[in-house]
């Protein structure tokens, strides 16, 4: 680590040796649009959305990278806006749009990028996901489970449970559905029952005010993992 300097729009402002630039930027008051960043979980940069053109040379060639992952160094020039980010940016829209139109955020975004007509029309032959990871990695590392990955290959990736199986790992905490930014999860909840990815998950009963609050297992799997009584687990969010 230690200081360095760079450039942003052509201003110098300086930061750690390889901290990415997208928080730097953002620090700096920068807009950057991202869909698959989240600061409780670790980076993947799938969603291409947070591009910027960067250089070493004034004047010299560019490169179109990732805002998210790429670490900055001495001397490095970003433009977080120019015609060629601005152009990336679009196509980016137009793909995300074409699997999820009506994703929170997407279609303002496409607005202001003047993306019109879809030139990809829809592909939506495996739902809204966007394969942005996000409930993978909140599955994995905020919750402590893995139950959801990626299958597949190429056009045919999809998210899920291993094998498109109802994980048997799966605690029914819902932190995926929440975390997804397509709604292409589903959980649906009824009387004393949650259903998601396949399975069906009995429900606890907030034992202040009786309203059903979280699936047992997710529970007993707390208790399991923390130590915390059963007893002091039996009380939703509102009456703790
Ligand atoms: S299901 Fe949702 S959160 Fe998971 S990868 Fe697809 S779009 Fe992202
Ligand atoms: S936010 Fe950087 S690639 Fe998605």
């Amino acid at each position: 680590m230690g200081k360095i300097k760079l450039k942003i729009d052509g201003r110098e402002f300086s930061a750690e040796k390889d901290e990415y630039v997208l928080d730097i930027a953002k620090r700096e008051g920068f807009e950057i649009p991202t869909y698959c960043h989240n600061d409780q979980v670790s980076r993947e940069a799938r969603c291409r959305l947070c591009v910027v053109e960067a250089r070493w040379q004034e004047g010299g060639h560019s490169r179109i990278v990732t805002s998210c992952l790429y670490p900055a160094d001495e001397g490095l020039m970003v433009e977080t806006n120019s015609e060629q980010v601005r152009l990336v940016r679009r196509v980016v829209l137009e793909l995300l749009l074409a699997r999820t139109p009506e994703a929170k955020g997407l279609a303002e975004l496409a607005a202001e990028y003047g993306v019109g007509k879809n030139r990809f029309g829809a592909d939506t032959d495996f739902g809204k996901c966007i394969l942005c990871g996000l409930c993978v990695r909140t599955c994995r590392e905020v919750v402590g489970v893995e139950a959801l990955g990626f299958r597949m290959r190429g056009v045919l990736k999809q998210v899920g449970p291993a094998f498109a199986e109802p994980s048997s790992v799966c605690i029914g905490c819902g932190a995926c559905y929440f975390v997804c930014p397509t709604g292409h999860i589903i959980m649906t909840e009824k009387g004393d029952e949650r259903k998601i990815w396949g399975r069906t998950f009995k429900m606890e009963k907030c034992s202040k005010c009786g309203r059903y609050f979280a699936p047992k297992y997710q529970l007993e799997w707390i208790n399991s993992q923390t130590g915390v009584a059963m007893d002091r687990l039996s009380l939703c969010q509102d009456c703790k």
